[in-house]
């Protein structure tokens, strides 16, 4: 399993979403987003049932598994994520995020991932307070703030998001776990630094990072 630390204070690390990237052609949106300075990838896995859109499976992150040896962080918008966990692992994933929203025993299903090897994150969608997860939180090595509802890419940012990360980056700071912050939806240089400065360590971009001109130049602003 590969993972990252927390990272050097004021910066973050930079998770292209590979929901925008071309699957005609993935092993060169790959190589050139990891030399544009990505630090992991990160896979929306969605099952037209949680959310109404349906996307890959652990067939294809096992195909990205074979062409990147970046931490691979698969987000999982199913509403039975536990009955895939196997697969996930065999594919290569190295961290897996399940929605506490989503139709699962959360604590067994957080246990199970970690007895596969693989890293244990926890998301809540834009509407679900962080009250909601604080019974998981250490359990988990990832907190996953959605910032748009998820389901699509290309969505404006939800400000309630910010607030949120700030809490939980104090309730860590409180000794309430030891898990890494991670922001997904509308990221872009603007809510990026926001979401950073309240504490976020990984900061997940789709449409803004991957259809930007200089990919570098936008990776090292995310980055900070
Ligand atoms: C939405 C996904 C996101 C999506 C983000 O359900 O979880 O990871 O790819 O895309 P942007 O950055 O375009 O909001
Ligand atoms: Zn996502």
């Amino acid at each position: 399993m590969n993972w990252l630390p927390r990272p050097a204070e004021g910066t973050a690390w930079v998770a292209p979403s590979l929901l925008s990237a071309d699957f005609a052609d993935i092993t060169a949106d790959i190589a050139d987003m990891t030399a544009a300075g990505a630090d992991l990838l990160h896979l929306d896995v969605m099952d037209a049932h949680f959310v109404p859109n349906l996307t890959f499976g652990p067939f294809i992150c096992a195909a990205v598994r074979r062409a990147s040896d970046l931490p691979l962080d698969a987000h999982l918008m199913m509403t039975n994520p536990e009955q895939y966990l196997e697969p996930f692992a065999k594919a290569g994933i190295d961290g897996l995020t399940i929605h506490v929203e989503a139709d699962a025993p959360v604590a067994e299903t957080l246990a199970r991932i970690g007895e596969l090897g693989m890293k244990r994150g926890i998301s809540l969608k834009p509407g679900t307070p962080v009250v909601e997860i604080l019974p998981f939180l250490d359990q988990v090595d990832l907190v996953l703030v959605m910032t748009v509802q998820p389901g699509f890419g290309g969505q404006s940012f939800d400000q309630r998001g910010v607030e949120k990360i700030a809490e939980l980056a104090r309730r860590r700071d409180a000794g309430e776990g030891e898990f890494l912050i991670n922001v997904d939806g509308g990221i872009n240089d603007r809510t990026g630094a926001r979401c950073r400065e309240a504490g976020a360590d990984i900061l997940v971009s789709g449409s803004w990072l991957l259809k930007a001109e200089d990919r570098s130049k936008a990776a090292a602003l995310l980055r900070g």
